[in-house]
């Protein structure tokens, strides 16, 4: 099946992706503000169901939220969400958050159609107003909420879905079937399963949809890659047409792929441009490339343009709080600020990028996840299935099966990530401590304008990349 963008006539990729940055931080307002100057917004589809149904407890102070519910096409489901978690006015800043049940393999309707309803509104919010490209990223480690929002995002008509954090083969046959609202299943990756057991999860779009829903676009699918064979086992092996890679850096903000050898990054990670170019396909090149020489540079190698992230983090519209943005802004000029590659920090076991903030640091940093986006899926001596996180409590990790070193050094970064867009969960009367991701090289703040709170805005990055 073909991508529903025509590709093939006088359509141009923009040179310029502004990246799906988890968990809220690019989000509609981000996305929007880059798409609607002509490059491609991506939203983050990263806990969206969570994230909708706290800016509902905070009130939805401008609307937004009810806006975009108003617009989903099947009301019914909209409204039960609206009247489960809206709270006029506000919960109040000293109040808990109230929260869904965690994700599992077999999820119950409502937590489907909360995941559905919430890509929705994320997407068609980033899509109001103008023509641009809008893209959603997931991830391919957070596996259970995956296709909900999935379809959420095609019946807002979402153009790219972007996948990184592991290799998401299946889903490009995934994207064919939703079109055509065929169920579709995934395959599980579960922990110690017997070989024999086939674990997926399943999901029907017939559910939740009336007997004359139109066939729905299929959005260009984008996986991220980190070598030249990885690119290439998308290209043979995926189960359905690849439109385009990014091409990551592991200088780049967030998750990096972890180094080929030693727990040290070296030449050898380094993915060649030149050989993606000869796969003839559309690329971006992320990481460290928010530059207008290494947009040129790029470009001159065959690539369509670059993929930047750490540069709209700190922009307004992101969805990190001011404080911690203008923090970092201000570590970054006083030199300061210290990105570190922590091998340890994520439940994934993938290395993560991590800056340190004052901001609300004395708060209490989270060992017991009420969110549970990366949990760890394992299979019991039963057979059945059970959950379990290397960053909770050591005790309940160990006696879930798991090996007291996997613990060492893990932080909680679903409560941390919601932390670091001023939404964390309040424990014990103060709210849980962010956690934040950045890149590498934040030197383009040197260069690109800045407003009057010290931040640049999305335009003057893409003013300044395309400069
Ligand atoms: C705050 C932040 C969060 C990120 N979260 C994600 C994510 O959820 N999924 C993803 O594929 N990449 C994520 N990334 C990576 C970006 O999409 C992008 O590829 C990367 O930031 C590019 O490198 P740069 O930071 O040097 O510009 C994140 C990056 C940042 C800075």
């Amino acid at each position: 099946m073909v991508s529903h963008l025509d590709t093939s006539a006088d359509f141009s990729w923009p040179s310029i992706i502004q990246g799906g940055m988890g968990a809220g931080v690019s989000d509609w307002r981000l996305a929007r503000a880059v798409a609607s100057v002509g490059q491609m917004g991506v939203v983050s589809g990263t806990a969206l169901d969570s994230i909708l149904i706290r800016r509902l407890q905070d009130g939805d102070l401008d609307g937004s939220m009810r806006r975009g519910l108003k617009a989903f096409p099947y009301p019914e489901m909209a409204e039960r969400i609206l009247e489960e978690w809206f709270v006029p006015g506000g919960k109040g800043p000293d109040n808990p958050y109230r929260l869904k049940p965690l994700p599992v393999v077999d999820m119950n309707r409502d937590d489907e159609e909360l995941l559905i309803v919430a890509c929705f509104v994320e997407v068609y919010l980033a899509k109001e107003g103008h023509s641009g490209l809008v893209g959603i990223n997931l991830l391919e480690k957070i596996q259970l909420p995956t296709l909900p929002s999935l379809f959420g995002a095609m019946l807002a008509e979402v153009d790219v879905v972007i996948m990184g954090g592991g290799i998401p083969l299946a889903i490009p046959g995934v994207l064919d079937a939703m079109a055509e609202l065929r169920p579709v299943a995934l395959k599980l990756n579960v922990l110690g399963a017997n070989r024999s057991h086939d674990h997926k999860i399943e999901f029907h779009p017939g559910t939740h949809i009336s007997a004359s829903q139109e066939p729905l676009k299929r959005p260009c699918f984008f996986p991220v890659v980190s070598s030249e064979t990885l690119a290439k086992t998308f290209v043979r092996k995926a189960s359905g047409h690849v439109d385009g890679l990014i091409v990551e850096h592991f200088t780049a903000g967030g998750h990096n792929a972890p180094p080929r050898r030693d727990g040290a990054y070296s030449e050898r990670d380094v993915c060649p441009i030149d050989k993606i170019a000869a796969l003839s396909l559309p690329f971006w090149v992320a990481g460290s490339s928010a530059s207008p020489e290494r947009l040129r540079e790029v470009k001159a190698l065959g690539a369509n343009g670059v993929q930047v992230g750490s540069a709209f983090a700190c922009c307004e519209e992101s969805g990190i709080t001011l404080e911690i943005k203008k923090e970092i802004a201000e570590q970054y000029f006083s030199g300061e600020l210290e990105v570190i590659t922590d091998f340890r920090a994520s439940p994934t076991d993938y290395p993560f990028k991590r800056v340190d903030v004052k901001a609300n640091s004395s708060a209490d940093a989270c060992r017991a996840c009420d969110l549970g986006y990366l949990r760890h899926i394992f299979e019991k001596e039963d057979g059945t299935l059970g959950y379990r996180c290397p960053a909770a409590p050591r005790k309940s990790y160990i006696a879930k099966g798991g090996q007291a070193e996997d613990c060492e050094g893990r932080r909680c970064l679903c409560n941390g990530l919601v932390a670091t867009i001023g939404m964390g969960q309040v424990r014990r009367d103060r709210e849980v401590q962010p956690l934040v991701t950045m890149g590498d090289d934040l030197s383009f703040l040197d260069s690109v304008e800045r407003e009057a709170s010290g931040l640049p805005t999305a335009k003057s990055v893409v003013d300044y990349l395309l400069s």
